[in-house]
């Protein structure tokens, strides 16, 4: 096992790490900007580095854009001058070709601003385990099953915790044994929710009404995820709320709960309402009644201990016309620009971007990589 370094005396160096081989690479992108923009430089030095869409480690160009712009998603561009982080050293080493490596030096900490599979799913928690780098957010564990929908509502349906019913089609059983799949997902009742097991921001989810368009809702899921999940549609409002661990030993807390509104003739809360202008509205606090929000409060905090999430995590639920409330899916790393709905919620709450982004550092500082 590597000896874990000290945090220095120097301000600490922070890496932001964004972009990412997933469909949420733009996302990623988004957040990140709004990360770099908001770590106080008197503490942090910051270093970014992007994952290209391929997968490799760039030191990003000049000029890199954070934003959507006239209607195009950020994308990392690749200055020419590679990145990695060798196990040993915990330094970040750049290789520009032709010439010798050089560092940039030793990194106390990482931001993995990154969503999806290869990013928020314990793949880079682990790398970062190996090398002994304290970091932001959730570890392997939490990280792997709160990516995947369907482990994710198994270990938060034995908490005891209200998960709505699904079927998981997984790949083998669609190409060999589809007619006892379909079977399965009719007893659901229709419509359904079709969705790739390991995504997120709405991406390859639809909406199926019948027999037919479950096929088609099926195939296109699996273009994100050879695993897919089947849901019962579920009608209710989406109320959201963020955990956040707290420094020291006292227990996680609960942001106020927020409604999310979607704008306009959508069926569900798809990517483009979640990321393009006006499309959604945030009512933080939400318009419950004050029982229904503690409870929501509390059925968050449980769900983030059920799965040991660390940092942060933002817990979706559905609020149904009977006042019943049902579970959807935890996020370990929601989306997270300063307008993002956990973000907003902790503002809300009365911790404004900027702190919120700090606290989450110095939770990382505070927590040694290893067994925990
Ligand atoms: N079972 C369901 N019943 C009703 N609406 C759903 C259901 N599952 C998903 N949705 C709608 O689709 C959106 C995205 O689904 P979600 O499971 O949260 O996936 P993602 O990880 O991509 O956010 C939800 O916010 C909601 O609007
Ligand atoms: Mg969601």
């Amino acid at each position: 096992m590597n000896e874990q370094r000290e945090v220095p005396s120097r301000p600490i160096r922070v890496a932001v790490v964004f972009g990412g081989r997933n469909s949420e690479h733009a996302v990623s992108l988004m957040g990140a900007g709004s990360v770099i923009g908001a770590i106080d430089r008197s503490k942090y030095e910051v270093i970014p580095v992007g994952i290209a869409p391929d997968g490799r480690w760039v030191l990003v160009s000049e000029g890199q854009s954070y934003a959507i712009e006239d209607g195009k998603l950020p994308v990392v561009g690749d200055s020419g001058t590679a990145l990695a982080l060798p196990s040993d050293s915990g330094s970040i080493i750049a290789l520009d070709p032709g010439h010798i490596p050089r560092s940039l030096g030793e990194v106390d900490v990482v931001f993995p601003m990154l969503h999806g599979p290869f990013g928020e799913d314990g793949t880079i928690q682990g790398l970062l385990e190996m090398a002994g780098v304290r970091y932001v957010g959730s570890g392997v564990l939490a990280s792997a099953v709160g990516m995947d929908k369907a482990y994710m509502k198994l270990v938060l349906k034995a908490a005891g915790l209200p998960v709505g019913p699904f079927v998981v089609v997984r790949d083998r059983d669609w190409r060999t044994d589809r007619g006892r799949v379909l079977k399965e997902v009719e007893e659901l009742g229709w419509p359904v929710f079709v969705k790739p097991a390991r995504a997120g921001s709405s991406q390859g989810i639809s909406k199926a009404h019948d027999l037919e368009s479950l096929e088609a809702a099926i195939d296109v899921a699996r273009e994100h995820d050879p695993k897919v999940l089947v849901e019962a549609a579920i009608v209710g409002r989406e109320v959201e709320c963020a955990v956040l661990e707290s420094l020291g030993d006292a227990p996680p807390k609960a942001s106020v709960p927020g409604e999310v509104l979607v704008r306009g003739e959508r069926e569900f809360f798809d990517f483009e309402a979640k990321y393009y202008p006006d499309q959604m509205a945030l009512a933080a606090p939400a318009d419950i009644p004050a029982e229904t929000a503690e409870e929501v409060r509390a059925m968050a905090v449980r769900a983030f201990e059920a799965l040991s999430c660390e940092g942060l995590s933002r817990v979706d639920f559905f609020y149904t016309p009977s006042g019943e409330i049902i579970l959807n899916e935890i996020n370990t790393m929601p989306g997270f620009t300063s307008l993002s709905v956990a973000p907003q919620l902790w503002a809300a709450t009365g911790l404004p971007y900027a702190e919120l982004v700090d606290h989450l550092i110095r939770l990382a500082l505070e927590r040694p990589a290893g067994l925990r």
